[in-house]
């Protein structure tokens, strides 16, 4: 059962008069969110389904690091999306999007996107995105989208607090994780469904919540350059002595202003 202060928010939202889509399911406790959610969707889980979590004892992110998930010091959840485009290239740019809006509509915090999938103030990381394809190509193909959101400043492990940054921290007030996940998975839900008609206004989206997308130094692999901007497939350009280099995927090291 959904603890009381995620139950309210989500009872609360309304989608046109109905109740919400989304099937939230929740658990004090899990490995990852991100297997929670892939074992439901092998078992047939349909969109919408969401997994949450109070702690993860193996939180993941992106490229095999640990996603720190101490009890209630963060929101942790994976989201079932059942795409029906081929191109999936987009997908975690719209989860971005929808992050970023759903924690403005809940806190009035303005944060930026970093490429592909980092929601950071200044040059701190407050929340990331992870996704994990199930059967892609397939008319079976599932998306899970995982997101952590950093609420509580203290619990975090020392090298993760150096580079992170959390809405409590950033706000000096308690937030309500219920409103918070209620805001998110309304946004998602919203973008999700704008991705298939209108992937224009994604993108335009991403692009105005990214300053750092344009005008920024970059290296990887060796190579270093001047970001410009990222294309219609989602693809980060980077301006270089060679030409424009186009990035699809990889780890990046950024030079952020402050
Ligand atoms: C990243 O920025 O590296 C992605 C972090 C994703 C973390 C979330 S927390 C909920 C879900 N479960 C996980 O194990 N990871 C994602």
């Amino acid at each position: 059962m959904l603890p009381d202060d995620l139950a309210v928010h989500l009872r609360a939202a309304r989608f046109g008069g109905q109740a919400a889509p989304f099937d939230v399911r929740w658990l004090p406790s899990a490995t990852s969110t991100m297997d929670e959610a892939s074992r439901l969707a092998h078992e047939g889980a349909p969109h919408g389904v969401v997994v949450v979590a109070d702690e993860q004892t193996s939180g993941r992110g992106r490229r095999g690091t640990i996603w720190a998930s101490p009890p209630g010091a963060g929101l942790y959840f994976s989201f079932i999306a059942r795409p029906s485009l081929p191109e999936l290239s987009l997908l975690t740019l719209t989860a971005g999007v929808a992050v970023r809006e759903g924690i403005a509509a809940a806190t009035g915090l303005a944060v930026d996107l970093k490429w592909p999938n980092d929601l950071i103030i200044g040059r701190r990381k407050l929340a990331g995105i992870l996704a994990e394809g199930i059967a892609i190509g397939s008319r079976d193909q599932v998306v899970i989208i995982g997101v952590g959101v950093n609420v509580q400043p203290a619990a975090y492990p020392p090298e993760v607090a150096a580079r992170a940054t959390s809405l409590e921290g950033e706000l000096t007030r308690a937030i309500d994780r219920g409103l918070l996940l209620s805001r998110i998975l309304i946004a998602l839900w919203d973008r999700l469904a704008m991705l298939d008609q209108r992937p224009g206004d994604i993108l335009q989206a991403w692009r105005a919540a990214s300053p750092n997308a344009s005008g920024t130094r970059v290296e990887w692999d060796g190579k270093h350059g001047t970001t410009a901007g990222i294309d219609d497939r989602g693809a980060l350009l980077v301006r270089t002595d060679a030409g424009v280099e186009r990035i699809i995927a990889g780890e990046l090291n950024w030079h952020l202003g402050t």
